[in-house]
């Protein structure tokens, strides 16, 4: 008898056709099914493939866009990785997959060692990405760093005296000192201060860009191999700041916003009663603000292009309001700013990585000729591995919304050009402080 895992699920595309003597683990049942793939028992006669229609997303994300850039790969790739499926990107992985260790989740620097994770910043949403984290058992340890004496180190026990009702064994620790992100393989960064009603993200820019600083001398000094996703605000400069306070290599900064931009607006098409959330599949570029650009044309709600689910209008609306979500959240909060998604964006993000699955994903890298973007950073389609970014994927936009991709690359360059004036400002980009 042999075995067929989750990751077996995952590569197999739309169809796995077992073998006599094949048996499937409850947990790669359960992610056929949240994948649709269709399970055909050994014996049983395989149906006849389906044929995309020309009209499927799979034809769209397989054309290679007209000025597709050397340094992206072009999006054909998204289907053949995929073992052919017509799913152009994934559903997040979802950390109840781990829960059972299903995958046996390996060290992001081999050698079967389960990588360490770390968060900065204990507020509502570094509390919730180390508990989704810890929740996932995919880590060896996860680390909690704030400022506030015993903060960290409180919420680490407390997550851990739950641990028997979450169902997780991954031990969490509490500290007010950077050293303890020592051996980190991944760091969430959320130190800093939230927004307040009335406030734009820009506003943060200079408290934040302090904070950011003296945080990444730490992590430099501490846990120079680790991979950052950052989630401090605003976004994408604070992102580029840790790339420069670290001297990190490029693909190991990342920002989060892409992720969870993207399942804003599939949240908010789920309002509309024609689709779940987890059907829908869109990627939010951009930038996480007022440049943010949803392609239209690579959403989907199961394998339809969305636009022949929802009328035009409809769209435009969600789209704008994903654009506000997260002042919408402040504003309703009063006080700080939305944590439960933004946390499972990051969490998800690192869970990516530590996994190496392969799902195409948006977050916020620096271009790099992709796109023939501004090379300031951007909101991108990405593929992750173990060690941060893989590539940028290249998705066949349509001109309008590679214009706005563009317009949004060019006005966070401007954002980024402005940091210099900053008295916390890198004076020069910092030397890489460790192997890339
Ligand atoms: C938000 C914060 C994370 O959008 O920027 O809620």
């Amino acid at each position: 008898m042999s075995i067929v895992t989750a990751a077996d699920v995952e590569a197999a595309g739309a169809r796995l056709q077992l073998r006599p003597g094949q048996r499937l683990t409850p947990l790669a049942r359960d992610r056929a099914k949240e994948l649709g793939v269709e399970i055909v028992e050994a014996g049983a006669a395989a149906p006849a493939v389906p044929t995309a229609p020309s009209t499927s997303p799979a034809a769209t994300p397989m054309q290679p866009a007209k000025d597709a850039s050397a340094s992206a790969r072009p999006a054909t790739s998204l289907a053949a990785s995929a073992g052919g499926s017509t799913r152009p990107f994934a559903p997040l992985v979802s950390g109840a997959m781990y829960r059972r260790n299903g995958l046996g989740p390996q060290g992001a620097n081999g050698g079967g060692r389960r990588p360490r994770a770390g968060v900065v910043g204990a507020g509502h949403v570094g509390a919730m990405a180390a508990l989704r984290l810890a929740e996932s058992d995919l880590f060896d340890h996860v680390a909690i760093v704030d400022v506030v004496p015993g903060l960290a180190a409180g919420l680490a026990l407390d997550m851990w005296h739950g641990a028997g009702l979450y169902g997780f064994s991954t031990p969490l620790s509490g500290s007010d000192d950077l050293s303890s992100l020592r051996g980190c393989d991944y760091i969430i960064i959320t130190a800093g201060k939230p927004r307040q009603p009335g406030m734009t993200r820009t506003d943060l820019t200079a408290g934040n860009a302090a904070i950011m600083k003296s945080v990444c001398e730490g992590i430099r000094q501490h846990a120079p191999d680790a991979t950052l996703v950052v989630v401090s605000n605003p976004l994408e400069e604070m992102t580029h700041l840790a790339a420069q306070y670290t001297g990190f290599a490029q693909s190991r900064v990342l920002g989060m916003a892409g992720v969870l931009d993207s399942a804003r607006f599939c949240a908010l098409v789920g309002l509309t009663g024609k689709a779940r959330p987890q059907d829908v599949r869109a990627l939010a570029l951009g930038s996480h603000g007022p440049e943010m650009v949803i392609p239209l044309s690579q959403a989907f709600v199961g394998n339809a292009p969305i636009e022949s689910v929802l009328d035009a209008s409809t769209l435009s609306a969600i789209v704008e309001r994903t654009r506000e979500s997260g002042g919408e959240v402040v504003k309703l909060l009063k006080t700080g700013s939305a944590y439960f998604s933004p946390a499972e964006s990051a969490a998800a993000m690192v869970r990516i990585m530590a996994s190496g699955s392969n799902e195409v994903i948006a977050a916020c890298v620096r271009p790099q000729g992709a796109y023939g973007l501004t090379d300031a950073r951007v909101g991108l389609p990405v593929r992750l591995d173990r060690r941060g970014l893989k590539e940028v994927v290249q998705l066949p936009l349509r001109p309008g919304e590679l214009q706005a991709l563009r317009e949004a690359a060019a006005r966070i360059a401007q954002r980024i050009e402005e940091l210099a004036q900053l008295p916390s400002a890198p004076s020069a980009p910092a030397p890489a402080a460790a192997t890339a």
